[in-house]
């Protein structure tokens, strides 16, 4: 199923990453697509709050994978910008990440697309402008009742 929200702010995002977070079972990988400053760490800001961990996500530019422990499930964190081979992905240690759960959150999924599981959530963030985002889930149902409650 495809879910659409629009968000009008940096913290819109951060509360719809929550209800998305509140709904993980874990296990799940999370997929974004959308270019630079679309709002992907925003939204991971949003979903470990969700999960019940810390709020306090960075970008993993540096690390390629951060990692936040200590809720019901963990998350990781990952950016593939600059990963462009199987190689280069397996030292990220998303493989072994995969079959625990442990919620994986992939900015740039797009470089490495072939190696995502076949029941990944992709979270679509298209810049409208300066302060909207159209976001689309592709999910199950457990997206479904989100609504508007997002907007506070
Ligand atoms: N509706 C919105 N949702 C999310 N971010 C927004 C929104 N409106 C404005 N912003 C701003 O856009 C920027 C998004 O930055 P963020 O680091 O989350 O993007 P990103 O997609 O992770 O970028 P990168 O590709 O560089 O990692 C922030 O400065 C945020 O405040
Ligand atoms: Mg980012």
């Amino acid at each position: 199923m495809t879910y659409e929200f629009t968000t009008h702010s940096a913290s819109e995002t951060v509360a719809l990453g929550k209800c998305i977070g509140e709904r993980l079972r874990g296990g799940e990988c999370l997929a974004y697509v959308g270019g630079l400053g679309a709002g992907k760490t925003t939204m991971t800001r949003g979903i470990a709050l969700g999960m019940g961990l810390d709020d306090d996500v960075t970008s993993p530019t540096f690390a390629l994978v951060n990692e936040y422990r200590g809720g019901r499930i963990s998350l990781c964190h990952f950016d593939m910008y600059r990963i462009t081979s199987p190689e280069d992905l397996e030292t990220t240690g998303f493989y072994d990440y995969m079959d625990s759960d442990t919620v994986l959150a992939v900015e740039w999924s797009e470089n490495i697309k072939d190696a995502l599981p076949e029941d990944t959530v992709y979270i679509r963030i298209e810049r409208v402008d300066e302060e909207t985002r159209k976001i689309t889930i592709n999910g199950d149902e457990r997206f479904a009742d989100i609504g508007d409650r997002y907007l506070g």
